[in-house]
C-alpha cells in the first residue's frame, strides 16, 4: 500500500503549475459529492487557478458540457445530497476512441488537470484517460459503497450508513410489535462494507455479506432457538451482493414458520443531506485534490487511513480490491 503523507504538510512550497483544471462527478452519486466539488472549486479560485465544471460525468465530457465555474457556482450546495454537476454512466467513454474525443474537449478549454469524484469504476476510467493522454488526474473516492482500495472511507458512506440505521430503527418497532423477522437489503454493489457498518451500528442480529459464506439453515435454527427463549424479533441485514433479501426472507419464513417481512431500501440510501462527517471529510479531500493537481501532482487518489488524509497511487487504487475488515465480521457476530 503506497501512502505518502509527508508531502501533504509541505504546502508552503506549493508551486502553481496549472492554469486551468476541471472537476467532475461520475458513477453512483453520493451525499458529500457537492461538498467535495465545492472545496475543489473554491480552493482553485483561491489559488488563482481557473476551474471548469464538467456536467453529467464522462458523458458530459464527450458532449463538451463543460462550463467555467465561479465561487458563486457552488453556493448553497454543501447541505445537499446528490451532485450539482450531475453524473451519468457512459459506454462511449469505455472505448479508447471515446476517451480521445473527450480529451479533445478538455484541450479545447485549456484544461490541464482533472479532479474525478467517483467510485472505483469512475476512477478506473480516469486512470485509462491519464495513461492514454497524459493529462493529470487526481481522484476522490465518491461512493456510498466504501469499497475503494487504500482508503478506510469514501464520500457518502457515513450518510448512507446513517440512512440505513434510521430505517433499521423504524423496522425494529414494527418487528417487535408483530414478533416478526425483518430482512433488510442494502446497497454496496459487490462489497459488504456498507452493510457491515450499518448492521453493526444498527444492532442487527445477522449481517450477510458477499465476502463471508453463510449457512441459512444454521441461521434459521439459531433464530428458532432464540424465539423459543422469548426473543421478540430478529433483524437481518443483507448486502445486495450477498443475495436477494426477498428470496432469503421467503426461505427463512418457510423454514422457521415465523412471520417474515422484507425491506429493500434501494436508492433512498443514496440521497439525503450529508452528515457532518461526510461534509468535513469531503471538504478536506476536495482541498487536497485541488492543491495537488494545481501543483503538478497526478495519478493519486486522496482518502483516509486511520483517520488521517493520505494519497494513494491511482493505479493501485483501481487495480486492487478492498477486502472486508475481519475484525468487523467478528464484531457483528459477537454483538448479535
Ligand atoms: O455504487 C453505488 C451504488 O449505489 C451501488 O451500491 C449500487 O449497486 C449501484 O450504485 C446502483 O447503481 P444505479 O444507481 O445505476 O442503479
Amino acid at each position: 500500500m503506497t501512502f505518502r503523507e509527508d508531502w501533504l504538510v509541505q504546502w508552503e512550497r506549493l508551486i502553481m503549475t496549472k492554469k486551468a483544471i476541471a472537476v467532475l462527478t461520475s458513477g453512483g452519486d453520493s451525499p458529500g459529492m457537492n461538498a467535495a466539488a465545492r472545496a475543489v472549486v473554491r480552493t482553485a479560485i483561491f489559488e488563482g487557478v481557473r476551474v471548469f465544471g464538467i456536467y453529467n460525468g464522462y458523458k458530459g465530457m464527450l458532449k463538451d458540457d463543460i462550463v467555467e465555474l465561479t465561487t458563486r457556482s457552488v453556493s448553497d450546495i454543501i447541505q445537499r445530497g446528490g451532485t450539482f454537476l450531475g453524473t451519468a454512466r457512459s459506454a462511449e467513454f469505455e472505448t479508447p476512441e471515446g476517451r480521445q474525443k473527450a480529451y479533445a474537449n478538455l484541450q479545447k478549454h485549456g484544461i490541464e488537470g482533472l479532479v474525478i469524484i467517483g467510485g472505483d469504476g469512475s476512477l478506473r476510467g480516469g486512470a485509462k484517460l491519464s495513461k492514454e493522454t497524459g493529462i493529470s488526474i487526481v481522484g476522490l473516492p465518491g461512493t456510498i459503497d466504501n469499497d475503494v482500495w487504500g482508503t478506510d472511507y469514501t464520500i457518502g458512506c457515513d450518510t448512507a450508513a446513517n440512512t440505513i440505521v434510521d430505517s433499521i430503527n423504524k423496522l425494529r418497532d414494527t418487528a417487535s410489535a408483530h414478533r416478526r423477522i425483518m430482512v433488510v437489503e442494502v446497497m454496496g454493489h459487490k462489497s459488504g462494507w456498507l452493510a457491515m457498518m450499518a448492521g453493526i451500528a444498527g444492532g442487527a442480529e445477522y449481517v450477510l455479506v458477499p465476502e463471508v459464506k453463510f449457512n441459512l439453515n444454521r441461521l434459521c435454527e439459531e433464530i428458532e432457538e432464540d424465539y423459543s427463549h422469548g426473543k421478540r424479533y430478529s433483524l437481518i441485514v443483507v448486502a445486495e451482493g450477498a443475495g436477494s433479501a426477498l428470496e432469503i426472507g421467503k426461505y427463512i419464513e418457510e423454514k422457521t414458520g415465523i412471520d417474515t417481512r422484507v425491506s429493500v431500501l434501494g436508492h433512498v440510501q443514496r440521497g439525503g443531506s450529508p452528515t457532518v462527517e461526510d461534509r468535513m471529510k469531503a471538504s478536506l479531500l476536495g482541498e487536497k485534490a485541488a492543491l495537488a493537481i494545481i501543483s503538478g501532482e497526478s495519478n493519486v487518489v486522496f482518502g483516509y487511513n486511520q483517520g488521517r488524509p493520505v494519497s494513494i497511487n491511482l493505479f493501485d487504487a483501481v487495480d486492487n480490491t478492498k477486502t472486508l475488515n475481519p475484525e468487523l465480521v467478528r464484531l457483528a457476530r459477537v454483538l448479535a
